[in-house]
């Protein structure tokens, strides 16, 4: 006989992450009280071959994962008996990775009967903003910007979402991984063109910025030629150049589309949610924007931000109150989407 569902504030769940390059678990009581979240980076592993290595990912979070859910356990300072329910990205992501972290999840969620609830990346990145601030008003509108994805959602209420747009070719954070590989900074790219931009001017080099006047969706692949066709017809150029001009075209483009997302859809306020929302100038501008437009920006901590399982923990306490447990078969889904509501 199953332990008897419960779900209120002082429910609390073990959120675990592993579907890409961090080996993460938290634990979260009552949907936004972080007791533990512990973070176990695979950076180091993949940093020689300039990203990260799927098998090599698969492997470091069958290592990490169990040391790194006892350590979320301890430092939250309770008892394991007290964890009420087990949530686990099931997608999108790396398949081997994924897998991980579903099969680890749904073999506690058995052996301390409680229930097991499968949480799409996606929505957790939508769910940084929350644990820090729950007191968020809908609607809000995310500017979620990852490795794998960069997009504008508007959230109309918990669980509910509409796709206001998304990149059509290259994610942002992809963008700064790759100038970072040509200007040789370093793996991964978004924090080294973050410090080496400290150093240039941005006003260097105006490079193109896609689609600007153009409705909500992204475009970034031609942004990342221009760079490798100016640094190849400038030879001198300083890398703290290229990374400040680079750095400034993908935040001007992302600022002002979400700012237009905000305002076509009367959001009362704009967050940032994906690893690239760790920027420096993004958050900086990002912020300036709201204020200059009398609305609310939440940016969360950077810690939330990137990869953690603080938001896989907040997102499995908001769906086990609206659709229960999920079934022990499901699986883990690399492209996973979003799910949104009808228009
Ligand atoms: O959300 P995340 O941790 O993993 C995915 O779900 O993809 O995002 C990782 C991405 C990488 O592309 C990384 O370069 C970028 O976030 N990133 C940044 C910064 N910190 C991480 N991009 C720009 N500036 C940063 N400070
Ligand atoms: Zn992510």
């Amino acid at each position: 006989m199953s332990r008897a569902l419960t779900h209120d504030d002082s429910t609390v769940v073990l959120g675990i992450e592993t579907s890409c390059d961090e080996t993460a678990a938290a634990l979260v009581m009552g949907g936004s009280d972080v007791l533990s979240s512990v973070v176990a980076s695979q950076i180091e592993l993949h940093a020689d071959f300039g990203g990260v290595v799927p098998e090599i990912a698969s492997r470091a979070h069958l290592e990490a994962l169990n040391p790194v859910v006892a350590r979320a356990v301890v430092e939250a300072g309770i008892d394991e008996s007290r964890i009420d329910a087990v949530a686990c990205t099931i997608g999108p992501g790396l398949i081997g990775a994924l897998l991980v972290g579903v099969s680890a999840s749904k073999s506690l969620a058995l052996a301390w009967d409680v229930p097991f609830v499968g949480v799409n990346h996606l929505e957790a990145h939508c769910y940084s903003a929350f644990l820090e601030d729950p007191t968020l008003e809908f609607p809000l509108v995310v500017l979620l910007v990852s490795g794998g994805h960069t997009m504008l959602i508007e959230m109309c209420g918990h669980g509910r979402y509409r796709l206001l747009g998304q990149t059509i070719d290259d994610a942002a954070g992809e963008a700064f991984d790759k100038v970072a590989r040509f200007l040789g900074l370093g793996y991964p790219g978004g924090p080294a063109i973050d410090k080496e931009a400290l150093r240039g001017d941005p006003e260097a080099i105006r490079f193109p910025r896609a689609m600007l006047d153009d409705g909500l969706d992204f475009s970034f692949s031609g942004l990342k030629t221009a760079v490798v066709n100016h640094v190849r017809q400038n030879p001198d150029v300083t890398s703290a150049d290229v990374a400040a001009s680079f750095q400034a075209a993908v935040v001007d483009v992302l600022v002002v589309k979400a700012r237009r997302a905000a305002e076509q859809v009367g959001a009362t306020g704009l967050v940032l949610g994906g690893g690239v929302a760790a920027n420096s100038l993004l958050r900086e501008e990002l912020l300036g924007a709201c204020a200059a437009d009398g609305r609310r920006g939440f940016l969360p901590s950077r810690e939330m931000c990137t990869d953690n399982a603080a938001m896989i923990a907040a997102v499995g306490w908001h769906r086990l109150g609206s659709d229960g447990p999920s079934p022990l078969d499901t699986g883990a889904y690399p492209n996973l989407r979003l799910e949104l509501i009808p228009d």
